[in-house]
């Protein structure tokens, strides 16, 4: 059965690997998008151009191969670097082709992002957003570019995820939002299994 599950939410929400989690569950294909903007912004500053370079950013996001995605991009700087280009509508408007023609290639997806369930699939028949405290969330990141070997001090990671969470919600297009049909999901007091099982059950409800 054709299915397209939208997941939302802010940054080191847990979407990422709850959408992995819910694509190998129900047989669908996964797209992290973030990764979109996040291979667009490398691409410029491995070129040592300024991310407001409008005509190479739009280039860069039109000859994008997703092939060739590697580690690289889940750096805190390159993370930063996607959310200020991801501003420019220009570059959103070549990348929603490419994330409407993974969405409509059967057996469908799960795609999370900021504007799945609001600009890129408004019509998913499952749309979650996902949340937690900036706290949570900063400790959860933290603790992951740990495991990279990045070393960071956790208040300077919360800085950065209050710094993003302002401007991914406030700029002018495709800004953060949860879909008025999106079910919300806090796993502030949720580790990631409690998280999964609840947005199966809420999968499931809405296919009965
Ligand atoms: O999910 P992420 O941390 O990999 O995303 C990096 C940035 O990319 C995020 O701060 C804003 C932007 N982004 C976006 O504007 N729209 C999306 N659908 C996904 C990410």
């Amino acid at each position: 059965m054709f299915l397209i599950i939208a997941i939302d939410g802010p940054a080191a929400s847990g979407k990422g690997t709850l959408a992995k989690k819910l694509a190998a569950q129900f047989g669908l294909r996964h797209l992290d998008t973030g990764l979109l903007y996040r291979a667009v912004a490398k691409t410029l500053m491995d070129a040592g151009q300024p991310l407001s370079d409008v005509a190479k950013a739009t280039a860069a996001a039109r000859s994008l191969d997703p092939s060739r995605f590697d580690d690289a991009l889940k750096s805190r700087a390159v993370g930063e670097a996607a959310s200020i280009l991801s501003a420019i509508p220009e570059v959103r408007t070549v990348l929603v082709t490419f994330q409407r023609q993974f969405a409509a290639t059967p057996p469908g997806a799960v795609i999370d992002g900021r504007d799945i369930g609001t600009v890129i699939c408004p019509d998913a028949p499952v749309k979650i957003f996902v949340t937690a405290s900036p706290q949570v969330r900063a400790q959860r990141r933290a603790k992951e570019f740990a495991a990279q070997g990045q070393a960071v001090d956790e208040a300077a990671v919360l800085a950065d995820i209050l710094a993003r969470d302002e401007r991914d919600t406030t700029r002018k297009v495709a800004p953060m939002k949860q879909a008025a049909d999106a079910h919300l999901l806090d796993t502030t007091h949720m580790d990631i299994d409690a998280a999964f099982r609840a947005a199966v059950e809420l999968v499931e409800r809405s296919r009965r």
